[in-house]
């Protein structure tokens, strides 16, 4: 295997779908990158069949991707070492530093996602049949997390409603739930917090159908590093980040609103719904700006939009709704 440090490759090498990828990132080295060179000239489809059943890490493996017309533009992209050392993944730590340094046990082959509930079969699919199911967009979203910072992230997936339709949901399914991956022998951090575990979360079926929310399988144009939510996650664009569930094995279609972690743990913090509202406040702070990670001080404040700026294409999914209430 020819084995190559990112100070030799030529710029003349580096692709268009390169070319997004920041000085930062080569810096970070040649191990991760490396790793999966062989895999990644194969294309995503056959990942599984390269590396040995129990890898846990494919971080660097390149995914073919398409544009998206879908992409917001017009806003620096968070570096990718921000992306990836800046995270929310409690089964690996409570610090914003702890998922980056904890997450590398997690096995992200093989997996597999169950489909059960209101569907016409229960099914299971394969992590690498998913990776196939549709082309593979590059779709940069504003990231909102409750805690009111922001990024700007270029995911790697497909509309969540291409997967939805091949689970064939019953009329009766209303809402869908998404369950993380959950072993405490793997994620020994989850006996820190107060959380139930799994990690769970929902939509309704409207919002989940919603061409923008997205099923996650890469960023920056390579798979999901582990504290990102490898293989899989969900990024819902105009909600807080919480809603947007890492690492899941199991989407259940239920036919009345499924509990979910943050809504179980403060009930009057977090809503359901918890689309992004500049005029909800969190009980404990404000929502009006939020800091941009990763830009210099002076420039980090933001006024956040309703919606988390995507007002225009998904105000319509909550006509009618008091969004003061059901935040
Ligand atoms: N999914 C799981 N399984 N566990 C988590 O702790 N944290 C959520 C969400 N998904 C979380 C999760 C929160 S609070 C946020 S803000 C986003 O993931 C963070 O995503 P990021 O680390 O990729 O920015």
């Amino acid at each position: 295997m020819l084995i190559r440090k990112p100070s030799d490759i030529p710029s003349s090498a580096i692709s268009s779908k390169d070319r997004y990828l920041n000085r930062r990132r080569f810096l970070r080295g040649a191990a991760g990158t490396i790793a999966a060179t062989g895999a990644a000239a194969l294309g995503a489809e056959r990942l599984g069949e390269v590396f040995n059943p129990r890898i846990t890490a494919l971080a660097g493996t390149k995914l073919e991707t398409v544009k998206s017309p879908l992409s917001t533009t017009g806003e620096d992209l968070t570096s990718l070492e921000d992306i990836t050392h800046y995270n929310n993944f409690y089964e690996f730590g409570v610090g914003k530093g702890d998922p980056a340094r904890n997450a590398s046990g997690l096995p992200t082959r093989p997996w597999t996602v169950r489909v059960d509930g209101k569907v016409k079969n229960p099914k299971t699919f394969d992590i690498d049949t998913l990776l196939k199911l549709r082309p593979l967009e590059d779709r940069i979203y504003r990231h909102r997390c409750v805690e009111a910072w922001s990024m700007v992230i270029p995911w790697v997936g497909y509309s969540l409603s291409e997967f939805i339709k091949q689970c064939e949901p019953l009329s009766t399914a209303k809402y869908v739930q998404f369950l993380s991956y959950y072993d405490k022998s793997v994620e020994k951090w989850t006996s820190e917090s107060t959380i139930f575990w799994p990690y769970s979360e929902g939509l309704r079926m409207d919002e989940a159908m919603h061409p923008l929310a997205l099923l996650t399988f890469g960023l920056y144009g390579e798979v999901l590093p582990n504290q990102d939510g490898a293989p899989v996650r969900i990024v819902v664009p105009w909600k807080y980040g919480f809603k947007s569930a890492k690492s899941i094995v199991a989407v259940r279609f239920l036919d009345k609103e499924p509990p979910t972690t943050w809504n179980e743990q403060a009930p009057n913090e977090y809503g359901f719904y918890s689309n992004v509202n500049p005029n909800v406040d969190h009980p404990r702070w404000s929502q009006k700006t939020d800091r941009r990670i990763g830009v210099p001080f002076y420039a980090q404040r933001r006024t956040t939009l309703m919606f988390n700026g995507y007002g225009e294409q998904v105000a319509s999914l909550y006509s009618g709704m008091d969004l003061k209430k059901n935040f």
